[in-house]
């Protein structure tokens, strides 16, 4: 049985490290942020309101029904979108535009195919000013931190999927941003590379001084990834809830089945998938359609 209040509770260890998070200084500072957008004659209001700090060194998970605006958040936050109300300040100064401050990673594969795994790390650095010998040498040391060293000089199509993201991720670092945002970014890759993934970026987060914003719409991903887990809704939209995350660190596979991390499930599904209301669940009120003939029934 599932204690539904379990994920409020945290182990002295637990309370510790969060009030040890409270006071590094806030990366990453949202406030009253809103955006809507204009649908036909109407405004349609993805958030409104939006509040929330983000401390270095933190690892945030953002999640939430499809449409809530997880991906229209983020895009505020890199600079590639404007929001209707509100600020978001990084590092104490306010975002209006894309910036090396922030390190992207897509669901999408990003690299370009027509340079090496070398060449595409080396490009940002390059467009930054660093001699080819300097963007060379930090392009390794970010490719070997991704354990693809004997890599440097495949191309893309050569890669597999969750190597694609590793260099994306490489990539992303060797600018050194103040802050990683990564939309989905194992979303196309199998369950298990999947895993090995969440594996790798939660080693390189304790090497690298990195606060992350993540979005995933898988609730294993978020628990086993997260320091706390931001949680937002539709009809209306914005913040639900803000989770600690109780689940001890460092983290393994192993923590899946554990009474906190089910627990920590329980309140996200109840928060994402609640109850249908009773006029839904009605079955009268289903269209229903058959499909076989009265003689085919079966259990
Ligand atoms: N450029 C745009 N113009 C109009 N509406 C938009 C635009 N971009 C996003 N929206 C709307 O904003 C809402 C939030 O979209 P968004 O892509 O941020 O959701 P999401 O939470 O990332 O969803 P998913 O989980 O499916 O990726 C949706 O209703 C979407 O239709
Ligand atoms: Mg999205």
């Amino acid at each position: 049985m599932i204690d539904p209040a379990a994920y409020l509770r945290q182990s002295p260890e637990t309370a510790a490290r969060f009030a040890r998070i409270k006071e590094r200084p806030v990366i990453l500072e949202v406030r009253g942020l809103t955006k809507s957008f204009p649908t036909g004659d109407r405004m349609h209001t993805v958030f409104e309101g939006l509040d929330l700090d983000i401390h270095r060194r933190e690892f945030i998970t953002v999640i939430g029904p499809s449409g809530c605006g997880k991906s229209t958040f983020l895009r505020i936050a890199a600079g590639l979108d404007e929001a209707t109300g509100g600020v978001i300040r990084l590092n104490g100064k306010e975002v209006t535009g894309p910036g090396p401050d922030r390190g992207m990673v897509f669901q999408g594969y990003t690299l370009f195919p027509w340079l090496t795994v070398k060449a595409n790390v080396m490009f940002g650095l390059k467009l930054k000013g660093q001699s080819t010998i300097t963007a060379e040498e930090n392009a390794r040391t970010w490719i070997h931190m991704v354990g693809l060293g004997n890599f440097e000089n495949a191309y893309p199509h050569q890669l597999s999927g969750g190597m694609k993201q590793r260099v994306a991720i490489a990539r992303a670092l060797a600018n050194e941003p103040r802050i990683l945002i990564m939309d989905e970014p194992f979303g196309a890759l199998d369950a298990q590379t999947r895993t090995r993934m969440q594996g790798y970026l939660l080693q390189i987060w304790r090497k690298v001084d990195i606060t992350i914003l993540f979005i995933t719409h898988d609730l294993d991903e978020a628990i086993h990834l997260s320091d706390r887990i931001v949680v937002l809704g539709t009809h209306p939209g914005g913040l639900r809830e803000i989770i600690e995350n109780p689940v001890p660190r460092p983290r393994s596979a192993a923590q899946f089945p554990s009474p906190e991390f089910l627990a920590v499930k329980a309140r996200l599904e109840a928060l994402i998938h609640p109850p249908a209301s009773a006029d839904i669940d009605e079955p009268d009120f289903l269209p229903m359609a058959r499909m076989t003939r009265v003689a085919d029934e079966v259990e």
